[in-house]
């Protein structure tokens, strides 16, 4: 409990909730595990809770306003030596604004000039919990890589049952000390990621395609990029924009794909083929668009090159992650996949599940190792799901290349 939080200077949020109150005793728990916390409150925060409370607990002064006369600017020094912010409990109100760059005090204003990792801990009524603008709010800042420790169920301060409690101090702490062990342990990697679809073309007009919407590679390239590596992207056509500092090359078809990862390889230390690179393509792709007729058109379709078994052979001590999407005996061909591919950690989903696949914001997944342990994880956003691949990654590179290995 103590080694991830030990002199890390935590910047703790205190929002206008009725659950403001528990910060004091997330404060002194985060203080007794050994870190430094200075404590932002917003101005309706004030309403619930004094700020001499945490200045007694914190032994530090508690900052409530943006203009306070100082010879510092006190967002951005506040800002940059944050190692995490934590906004616990963070209200409908704030989610709000972080989700849209509104800056209008003290608390906002630090956030969007810090580059800090963020972990938010909603509390509310539970009709604001379920309502879409705050559900959408969420998805854009698990989008953006913030840690959102989800609320609990039960008696509400309206006196009705429902989601919204603020999660429980020991959740949040363990919420924090992930985030913060998570930090750098990618330092000195270069990752060469694939992501999105590929499209085969027809005719000018016309190709062939799949539902991946990249949403998944996406994710594990921001959080690979947020845990400190390179991140080389190569993508299929997606509209996602580009995450911030991952450096991304576009492409069109599995053949351009295959030719970006083979430029790309040598500088690669961690290889994740997230793409659902097409299997097969039309033999021949017509030079003007087909006219309508009544005819019946036959389509003949070949293979398209199999980019995982031609970098097996180059593979050296990259690590090797592949992707499975399956909509039937999905654990047996994961693992034949990883053993065809010669793969280090295969990352298999069932896309017929509720909550899985393509095109959603989570995704259940099963990870399989190339020492024969197998992983069912939980529905999970997709950005928990690339944080919990990233780990599996970190946790095997580092295991000794024993004979227990059954993939060579
Ligand atoms: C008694 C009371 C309790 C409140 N509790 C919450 C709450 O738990 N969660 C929430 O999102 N808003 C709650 N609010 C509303 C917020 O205080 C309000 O939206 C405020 O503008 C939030 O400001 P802040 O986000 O800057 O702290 C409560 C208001 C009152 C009067």
């Amino acid at each position: 409990m103590e080694t991830a939080l030990r002199d890390k200077h935590i910047l703790l949020g205190v929002t206008g909730s009725i659950a403001a109150y528990k910060s004091v005793l997330i404060l002194r728990e985060l203080i007794q595990a050994g870190a430094r916390v200075t404590v932002v409150m917003t101005s309706s925060a004030r309403q619930f809770i004094t700020p001499l409370t945490f200045q007694v607990l914190s032994r530090r002064p508690v900052y409530t306003s943006l203009f306070d006369p100082s010879d510092e600017i006190r967002h951005l020094t506040l800002a940059e030596r944050a190692d995490l912010i934590l906004i616990a409990p963070a209200t409908a109100n704030i989610i709000g604004k972080i989700a849209n760059g509104i800056a209008d005090d003290l608390l906002t204003t630090l956030v969007l000039a810090g580059r800090a990792p963020l972990v938010i801990a909603p509390a509310m009524d539970g009709d604001m919990w379920t309502h879409p603008v705050l559900q959408r709010n969420l998805s854009v800042l698990d989008g953006l890589g913030v840690r959102v420790v989800p609320p609990e169920e039960g008696p509400l301060a309206s006196g009705k049952e429902g989601m919204g409690r603020l999660a429980s101090e020991e959740k949040i702490l363990s919420a924090v000390q992930n985030r913060l062990k998570r930090n750098e342990d990618f330092k000195g990697e270069t990752v060469l990621m694939t992501a999105g679809p590929t499209q085969e073309p027809v005719d000018p007009v016309r190709y062939l395609t799949n539902r991946s919407s990249g949403k998944m590679g996406y994710a594990l390239a921001r959080a690979a990029q947020g845990r400190g590596a390179r991140v080389l992207l190569i993508s299929g056509p997606t509209s996602l924009p580009c995450p911030v500092g991952v450096e991304r090359v576009q492409v069109r078809t599995a053949e351009e794909m295959r030719d970006a990862v083979l430029r790309s390889l040598p500088e690669a230390t961690v290889l994740i083929m997230a793409a659902a690179v097409a299997d097969y393509r039309p033999r021949r792709s017509a030079d003007r668009k087909l006219k309508k007729g009544l005819e019946p058109v036959l389509l003949e379709l070949e293979p398209t090159p199999d980019i995982l078994s031609e970098v097996r052979l180059q593979r050296g001590r990259r690590f090797h992650v592949g992707f499975a999407a399956e909509t039937e005996d999905l654990e047996n061909r994961a693992r034949a996949k990883l053993e065809q591919k010669g793969l280090d950690l295969i990352v298999a989903n069932d896309v017929t599940q509720e909550g899985a696949g393509f095109d959603l914001d989570t995704n259940i997944v099963t990870l399989m190792d190339a020492y024969g342990e197998t992983t069912a994880l939980p529905k999970l956003s997709k950005a928990e799901t690339a944080e919990r691949i990233l780990d599996a990654i970190v946790k095997l590179k580092t295991r000794p290349r024993t004979n227990d290995r059954i993939i060579r």
